[in-house]
């Protein structure tokens, strides 16, 4: 999908740079064009250079008297072809402008050319953002659809403290991936993803805990909400933002990501049990610290298995998958979960391979299935995210294998292995 970003001119042109390398890594062909004053602050061959793509600087050719050579009128072509049109950072003036239907430059002019979402995120001083012109500047763009990432607050590079400072990458490329709708195909579903790990308490300072990041079961909340699902995270503590949009039920103990589990398991149509869940507490937690004297012999009790209840309460219809990580022959293991729990399928990570799993933004894991054992290759917990919602969605509406590999090919450059 091509996404084009028009630049404008304020100091914050230069995070347009990174912000165009964190819409690449999600696979958007990314076009930019520049304003005059944003051509003042990066050179538009830093643009050039990472997205492959000739930069559009104007309207016009340099001798003013023909349309801007690689189309005879580009804005307009421009305007058709791109998927979703972002605006970052957008200015007080070419918020004013598209506010009141000026175009008098090449992204203006593109503005209105477009049927495509417009996603706009300014970044200026706290005043000119505070302003009434700009507010209502704002307001009518809202009102016309144009969906807004607000900048945020912090130290402008003007020397004041207020709102005003472009807002992190993460927050625009969602908003960006939300806009395109790439696919809408859970907005029936109510999708309940448990993510991080859980901590066991030893004494009020102390734990028992384990090497799960979260951020598997973030990346399958992000992708479900994105592809339109309401989505309940039940999440034991981690280091991440929560995915936006998403109802986040913080736990911290197995039991109580039991219990938030089972008490919102009536609403869910679809259940991903991706946090890693301590299979053994400690038997008795010290009230005080526990002071060093020797060794210490702590004795555990296992937990209990959130899965299997999981599965046998769920409404009739309501999907159950859960995740496995295994270190020793883990098909057999894995298939052994899924025979033993009655889930629908089980991700199975096999956590001894390097580079992925755990902390890594990467994973490859094995869709099982009781009659089938999907590989997906390596790729960004993201994608993979998607890929695991696509599978899902399969076990309730299984398609022939002709239209499989029609999907897979539309969908995706990293084919799955059946066998
Ligand atoms: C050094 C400098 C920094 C500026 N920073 C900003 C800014 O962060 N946000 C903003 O809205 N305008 C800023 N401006 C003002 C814009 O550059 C000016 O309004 C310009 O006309 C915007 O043109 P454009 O909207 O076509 O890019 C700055 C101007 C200068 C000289």
């Amino acid at each position: 999908m091509k996404v084009t970003v028009g630049v404008s001119g304020g100091v914050a042109a230069y995070k347009a740079a990174e912000l165009v390398r964190a819409l690449q890594q999600q696979a958007l062909d990314v076009h930019v064009a520049m304003t005059q004053a944003a051509q003042q602050f990066v050179r538009p061959l830093t643009f050039a250079a990472l997205t492959g793509h000739r930069v559009i600087t104007g309207l016009w050719d340099s001798d003013g008297a023909t349309p801007n050579a690689a189309s005879s009128i580009e804005h307009i072509a421009e305007a058709q072809s791109c998927d979703a049109l972002l605006i970052a950072p957008a200015t007080a003036d070419i918020l004013a402008k598209m506010a009141h239907g000026i175009a008098d430059d090449f992204l203006t002019t593109m503005y209105l050319a477009t049927a495509a979402p417009v996603i706009v995120a300014p970044a200026m001083n706290v005043q000119m953002w505070e302003h009434p012109a700009t507010q209502t500047n704002i307001a009518t763009l809202q009102a016309r659809g144009v969906r807004l990432v607000p900048p945020e607050s912090g130290y402008l590079a003007c020397g004041m403290t207020g709102s005003g400072r472009l807002a992190e990458s993460d927050p625009i490329v969602r908003a960006v991936l939300e806009a395109l709708h790439r696919r809408h195909d859970l907005a029936q579903e109510t999708v309940l993803v448990t993510a991080g790990g859980t901590r066991e308490p030893i004494d009020p300072v102390r734990y028992i805990g384990n090497r799960s990041s979260g951020k598997m079961g973030y990346a399958l909340a992000e992708a479900a909400r994105q592809r339109g699902a309401r989505v309940l995270l039940i999440s034991a503590p981690t280091q991440l933002q929560p995915p936006a949009g998403c109802e986040m039920i913080p736990v911290m103990t197995a039991d109580e990501m039991r219990a938030a589990v089972l008490h919102h398991l009536s609403q869910a149509t679809l259940v991903i049990k991706a946090a890693a869940v301590a299979d053994f507490r400690p038997r008795i937690q010290a009230d005080q610290k526990i002071k060093r004297s020797g060794p210490l012999t702590l004795e555990l009790e296992p937990t209990q298995d959130i899965l299997a209840e999981v599965v046998q309460r769920r409404n009739p219809g309501t999907l159950v998958i859960g995740f496995a990580a295994e270190t020793n022959q883990p098909l057999k293991h894995g298939r052994g979960k899924l025979e033993r729990k009655g889930a629908d399928a089980i991700v199975l990570n096999d956590v001894s391979r390097e580079g992925i799993g755990f902390e890594s933004d990467r994973n490859a894991v094995t869709f099982l299935t009781p009659s089938t054992a999907i590989d997906l290759p390596e790729m960004s917990k993201r994608a993979l995210a998607d890929r695991i919602l696509d599978e899902a969605l399969m076990l309730r509406h299984p398609r022939n294998v002709l239209s499989e590999v029609a999907a897979n090919a539309a969908t995706s450059h990293t084919p799955a292995h059946r066998h």
